[in-house]
């Protein structure tokens, strides 16, 4: 499996702060996750890759005046957000300025959710062109702590905090964080709050690991395990929603890795039964909605996913991008401001070989992947508008896909 991508972020930018070399192996090699590590080469770091290693030799400091930094955060959310926090802090007043730039999914996606928190600390952020989008430009300035309650249940927002604190006068507290992902905090003990650098050893990416469970509790007489993933509480939600389908994951070889856990996890086929998801488990299981929908229309009964609507932020608006493409595939699926209720199971029906079903990804990689998964189920054939958006956090999508599964029923162009 692919290293886990919100790792793999945090273990490149956060080695611009670090004191000393930071060494990983194991990360994600991605369209999203080199946005950060080509950020953190603009900002004067130093990077080489080496036989799988990724080494990173920080600068001296923040960026001098003078020159022109932009940083394209790509389709990138953990990127634009965590740097935000972080050059808020780590940017000298009376250094360069930095903008940041996305591509078109990203320029639409919320950033005042950061932004307003952060300008309460004293941050100098401003926007360029429509209030609360990229791109932002970012000097520095002197930071104040204070306490913030989440206005959203994102590991993003709280990890700008995190970092934006680290620079603040006085104490930095968030609350409202207890169920989102904590890779932010491992990383920042490992590294000492920024005094030391770090060899870290990126686990496989749950989310990505998803798709491929998912396959196998779907595809009669299919077993995959997927070795050394992430078992980091915060994301081993979709692993509890496989037992509550009746697709048991089971799991071996936990290890903890310098303070993230690890195992190997074994998915079967199953008959599987309906399930439900309220907004409390949300954030562990946030990115594997969409192929849990997939999921869903092969359940026995009926399955309410509730909680979600930050779903209608992510990359695309998800709850409208999968009951549009599920519907065309002939699954019962109703859409709802926060989530999806349907019924299944419904067979799943695509075109024919000269005139395909061709569904909408959006540009977005998880839709992608979903609609792969959902055509392995399918009778007929079925195409995407564009598969290459998969790269954004797994380029061997599908050629692992073909490797793993025989297609008896659908086929995917
Ligand atoms: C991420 C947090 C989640 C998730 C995203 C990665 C992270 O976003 O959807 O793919 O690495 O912190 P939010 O924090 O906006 O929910």
């Amino acid at each position: 499996m692919p290293g886990d991508k919100s790792i793999t972020h945090r273990a490149f930018l956060f080695s611009l702060l670090a004191r000393g070399t930071c060494r990983v192996t194991g990360w994600l090699d991605a369209e999203d996750t080199l946005s950060s590590l080509e950020a953190v080469r603009a900002l004067g770091g130093r990077v080489s890759l080496d036989d799988g290693v990724c080494r990173m030799d920080p600068p001296a400091g923040p960026p001098a005046p003078g020159q022109d930094i932009v940083l394209d955060c790509g389709n990138s959310g953990t990127t634009s957000r965590l740097l935000l926090g972080l050059l808020a802090g780590w940017l000298d007043p009376d250094g360069a300025a930095v903008r940041l730039t996305g591509d078109a999914s990203l320029s639409m996606r919320p950033m005042a959710r950061v932004v307003d928190p952060l300008r309460a600390m004293g941050a100098d952020l401003q926007y360029l062109a429509e209030d609360g989008r990229l791109p932002i430009r970012v000097r520095g300035a002197a930071l104040r702590g204070g306490d913030h309650a989440l206005p959203v249940a994102s590991a993003q927002v709280k990890s700008a905090l995190q970092l934006a604190g680290l620079f603040a006068d006085g104490r930095t507290t968030v609350s409202g964080a207890d169920e989102v992902r904590d890779h932010t905090d491992r990383l920042l003990a490992i590294m000492g709050a920024g005094r030391e650098g770090y060899d870290l050893q990126v686990p496989g990416d749950p989310s990505t690991a998803a798709f491929f469970q998912a396959a196998a509790a779907l595809v009669p007489g299919s077993r995959v395990t997927v070795k050394a993933q992430s078992l980091n509480p915060g994301r081993t939600g979709v692993l509890e929603v496989l037992a509550r389908a009746g697709a048991t994951p089971e799991i071996t070889h936990r290890a903890g890795d310098r303070g993230e856990p690890l195992g190997d996890v074994t998915v079967r086929a199953t008959a599987l039964q309906t399930f439900g998801i309220q907004a409390p488990e949300v954030p562990s299981l946030i990115d594997e909605l969409p192929v849990l929908a997939v999921l869903a229309t092969q359940a026995a009964g009926r399955s309410v996913m509730a909680g979600a609507a930050e779903l209608k932020v992510k990359e695309s608006d998800r709850i409208d991008a999968m009951c549009e493409v599920l519907s065309q595939l002939g699954a019962d699926i109703t859409a709802q401001p926060d989530g999806w209720i349907i019924n299944g199971p419904t067979p799943l029906k695509g075109g024919s070989a000269d005139a395909p079903l061709v569904l909408r990804t959006r540009g977005d990689h998880r839709v992608a992947m979903s609609v792969a998964v959902a055509a392995l189920v399918t009778a007929g054939h079925v195409a995407l508008d564009d598969a290459a958006c998969v790269a954004v956090s797994c380029p061997n999508f599908f050629p692992t896909l073909d490797k793993l599964f025989v297609r008896s029923a659908g086929d995917l162009d």
